[in-house]
């Protein structure tokens, strides 16, 4: 199983999980992926642990039997509506003797960012450093092997509900699975849908999903904001659901099948399933009506949001990724009349993994595989790759800044 990256993303419909390959040019393949039906989150918060797991045993089984592995440990992002960042600084006078910084130097300084008061329900989950300075120099990327004598560094610590986090490890432990590292979901989004020059730039990442839609936003290439709205997908289909007076399950058929925003006006009739063995038939534009409406609504909240933080003016355009409303033909330019800034929809550039409900999946893949890339030489890492205890080690080592540094150090202690 060692040659292969397993990545769990574990949100309030489904259980989304992938298998990346990676040949000797370090490029990475997607040999398998797969979503699970998962009832056990609201609003992505686990909600019942046993039906969680189960899901998740399931996702894991089905990736087994697509690429013929025995699958024991994951890499899975922890949900970025539930985090929030708080701005820190972290100083440390350089250890060596001959004052050059070392990667212990780096580890210390990311310590030192992480003294902050932590009420008592929260934890640390991770730390995102934005900038390091050396002896006042500032804007250093990669300080290791520059000389000096005090080295700071700017970072976002990211902190979460400890219950919220505990109760999303305890689903996959309890599925038989370990887990080799977490990510931060916005890290693995950003990195799958956008260029560095655009984080640069400023931009911002919406996730909308069944349940909830999270946004985050990057400006000079750092995540300066994250933020959650408990609406998405599920609130479209309860819309057709109410309008129409059809169960939830035939709304959501509806929605899938004809949910399209670029059509206007269109009075094709369309027969739907009442749930009383009775049919009856709709013009597609109510139908289309009821959807927009609700679109409408929620990329509104996305602006309030963007505007109540003075994020607004900062960014040049928003990537939306995510089932609840990327998957709807039109969606960008109705999008984009909403929001009036540019809109992509992000989805990953993977053969068998393009679609917008698989970024967050496969961006921890590629999360995973970039930091070891930036380890270590991309001769090695096909060996890396093929080994755990190496990937522990290039995770103890590795600092940079585009890399979301989590928990992964206490896991390999706890795990290996
Ligand atoms: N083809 C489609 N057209 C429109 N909506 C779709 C389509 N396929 C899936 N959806 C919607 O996407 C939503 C699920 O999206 P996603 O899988 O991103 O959510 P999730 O990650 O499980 O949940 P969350 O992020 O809220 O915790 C559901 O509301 C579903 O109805
Ligand atoms: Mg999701």
């Amino acid at each position: 199983m060692h040659k292969y990256i397993v990545g769990l993303d574990i949100g309030s419909s489904n259980v989304y999980g992938a298998v990346g390959k990676v040949d000797n040019t370090g490029e990475i393949r997607i040999v398998g992926i797969t979503a699970v039906k998962c009832d056990g989150l609201k609003k992505s918060v686990v909600v019942d642990i046993d039906s969680t797991s189960r899901a998740i045993k399931e996702c894991v089984k089905n990736l087994e039997r697509m690429v013929d592995i025995n699958i024991s440990n994951v890499y899975v992002t922890l949900p970025a509506g539930v985090s929030e960042l708080i701005y820190n600084k972290g100083i440390v006078a350089v250890a060596s003797d001959d004052k050059e910084i070392k990667e212990n130097d780096v580890m210390r300084v990311l310590e030192a960012a992480k003294l902050i008061t932590v009420p008592s329900d929260k934890e640390i989950i991770g730390i995102v450093p934005h900038q390091y300075i050396v002896d006042g120099y500032d804007h250093i990327i990669e300080p290791i092997g520059m000389s000096g004598m005090r080295l700071e560094v700017d970072a976002q610590v990211v902190m979460a509900q400890s219950t919220i986090v505990n109760n999303l490890r305890k689903s996959i432990s309890r599925a038989g699975i370990n887990i080799n590292g977490e990510v931060l979901q916005q890290q693995a989004i950003s990195q799958i849908v956008s260029t560095s020059e655009e984080r640069r730039r400023g931009i911002a990442f919406i996730d909308i999903g069944s349940q909830v839609t999270d946004i985050s936003i990057y400006k000079k290439g750092n995540l300066c904001y994250t933020g959650m709205m408990p609406l998405g997908g599920d609130n479209i289909t309860n819309d057709i659901s109410i309008c129409l007076k059809i169960p939830f399950i035939e709304a959501e058929k509806l929605k899938i099948k004809y949910g399209d925003l670029s059509k206007k006006g269109d009075n094709t009739k369309i027969k739907i399933n009442t749930g009383y063995n009775d049919v009856k038939e709709i013009e597609l534009n109510y139908l289309n009506q009821i959807i927009e409406a609700r679109c409408e609504e929620i990329l509104r909240y996305v602006m309030d949001k963007l505007k109540q933080n003075n994020y607004n003016d900062e960014i040049s355009g928003l990537v939306i990724v995510g089932g609840g409303l990327a998957l709807f033909n039109g969606i960008n330019i109705f999008a984009s009349n909403i929001l009036g800034k540019s809109v992509k929809i992000g989805s990953p550039n993977y053969m068998g993994a393009a679609s917008p409900v698989y970024t967050t999946v496969v961006g921890i893949i590629n999360d995973i595989v970039n930091t070891m890339k930036i380890s270590n030489n991309l001769d090695d890492l096909e060996n890396e790759v093929n080994n755990d205890s190496n990937i522990r080690n290039n995770f103890k080592k590795k600092e940079n800044k585009d890399n979301f540094v989590s928990k992964l150090k206490e896991f390999f202690n706890e795990f290996f």
